[in-house]
């Protein structure tokens, strides 16, 4: 069987047979169409009362279309209330009914607020992005801020918040760190931290609670509480037990002793036994005592130390003073001469396996972003004392090519909600030619004399755990 052709004057002819069965149904009332949903579908326009008339057998569908006026004049009501399907009529766009001899239907406001808010409020974010980006570009641009070159600022970092106090200080980045990931960020470092650890510019200590403190208050531990934490830590015998990295030993340093009372304060919520001997409302000067300087827990594994990192750093308990992991966070900021911290660090760290974690913030990707971190870079050094329009990739490369064996392990910018300011680098020194650090016991910090550390005596007895047998003499 072949497909014929349909005549034009046949399709005609259908289509108006369509439309009028559809005035023909618009006519019946609701029990003759069975349905009300069929109603709605065949014409959009709601009539207020069905026609006057009894109830019919079902009629044949008409030959003849009915004339379009006939199908279901709109009620005068309509325009200023509209129903549903009226609505659904006017998307159309025309705001006529289905008629073409009608009047333009108008809008009101109101009605069209209901009827394209999501439209309405697209279009309104948008022009305010477009707006505040424009504002912003000109802005910078008419006026762009002062720029220094790092350490030369108007003012030197001394570290400390100028305005607030240290306490308002550490009740302030609560709130702003949760909301911006960089807690979550804390923790991953944290996590990261094994061995002998040393945190340079501890500040408040803000990071103490993300770390591992298990194996440092293991003598106040019972043997079972001990290898029960072990072997969860092995994923219950799924590792070999001496495969599981703690943390050995913590150090944190810092210059300023108002943030270090904090911090201290900090050390007896945060580390779970072993420091009950801090009383709440404790002042590092008065637990440092009359050495100053230091305050020494848990037999050593745990010291808090006040000094300028840039002078030097204390030596660690581990082989050759030296530490596993040297954690920093915002302090790169924060310090007069950041190349030379970093320089110090790389000298602390064991060389090869050793970690230097930094988290820290500065200049960002986007130069738009660095306008107004440039413009409001003094305000921000008043309130929390460091500079947080650094180009803090430009200092770690610099120190990069300038220590020998320093190198950059991974150096990334996490989070979209910090655009770009802030940045997670790994660095680690490898082992270069002659000046490998020397497996003799030497503590780095006191190598040269100069230190801050050989000044206090770090590598003194009292601060360096004594070996078993020597511990007992
Ligand atoms: C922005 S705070 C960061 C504190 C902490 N690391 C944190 O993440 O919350 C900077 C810290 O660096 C310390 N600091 C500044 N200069 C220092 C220096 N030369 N030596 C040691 N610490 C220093 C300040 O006292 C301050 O506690």
């Amino acid at each position: 069987m072949s497909l014929q052709p349909v005549p034009a004057h046949h399709a005609l002819r259908g289509i108006s047979l369509l439309r009028g069965s559809r005035a023909y149904l618009n006519q019946l009332p609701a029990q003759h169409t069975g349905s009300r949903s069929v109603r709605r579908a065949s014409s959009g326009i709601r009539r207020s009362a069905p026609p006057h008339r009894k109830t019919q057998a079902a009629k044949p569908l008409p030959f003849k279309p009915a004339p379009p006026k006939a199908a279901s004049p709109p009620p005068p009501s309509s325009p200023a209330t509209p129903g549903p399907e009226s609505s659904n009529d006017n998307r159309s766009g025309t705001g006529t009914g289905s008629s073409g001899g009608e009047a333009p239907r108008k809008f009101s406001v109101a009605e069209l607020v209901r009827t394209r808010w999501i439209a309405l409020f697209g279009a309104g974010a948008m022009a305010l992005c477009l707006g505040s980006f424009t504002a912003s570009f000109v802005y910078l641009n008419l006026s762009p801020a002062p720029k220094y070159e790092t350490g030369h600022e108007p003012t030197v970092p001394t570290g400390r918040p100028g305005i607030q106090s240290p306490l308002e200080f550490d009740l302030h980045l609560d709130k702003s760190e949760h909301r911006y990931g960089i807690t979550k960020l804390r923790r991953q470092l944290g996590e990261r931290a094994t061995g002998h650890v040393l945190e340079v510019a501890v500040g408040t200590g803000r990071n103490l609670e993300f770390y591992d403190w298990a194996a440092v208050t293991a003598a106040h531990l019972s043997t079972g509480e001990r290898n029960r934490g072990l072997l969860e830590k092995s994923g219950w015998g799924a590792r070999r037990l001496e495969d599981v990295r703690e943390m050995l030993s913590f150090t944190g340093l810092d210059i300023s002793e108002t943030m270090l009372d904090i911090g201290l304060r900090r050390v007896r919520q945060v580390v779970p036994h072993g420091v009950d001997q801090i009383p709440k409302k404790a002042s590092f000067a008065q637990q440092a005592g009359q050495g100053g300087g230091h305050v020494s827990l848990l037999d050593g594994k745990l010291r808090i130390i006040q000094g300028d990192a840039q002078d030097g750093l204390p030596a660690g308990p581990g082989p050759a003073g030296r530490y596993d992991t040297v954690v920093q966070t915002f302090g790169l900021c924060s310090v007069r001469d950041p190349a030379r911290l970093l320089a110090n660090m790389a000298r602390v760290v064991v060389p090869e396996t050793g970690r230097i974690l930094l988290l820290e913030h500065g200049r960002s990707w986007w130069e738009l972003v660095n306008g107004l971190l440039d413009r409001s870079a003094q305000g921000h050094f008043d309130r929390f004392g460091c500079w947080w329009n650094r180009d803090i990739e430009d200092i770690v490369e610099r120190a990069q090519a300038a220590v020998p064996g320093l190198e950059v392990v991974e150096i990334r910018r996490p989070g979209w909600s910090t655009l770009g300011t802030h940045l997670w680098i790994e660095l680690r020194v490898r082992e270069v030619g002659g000046q490998e650090p020397k497996e003799d016991g030497r503590k780095p910090a006191a190598e040269d004399g100069k230190g801050w550390a050989s000044w206090l005596n770090l590598g003194s007895s009292a601060l360096t755990p004594k070996p078993q047998g020597e511990a007992k003499k």
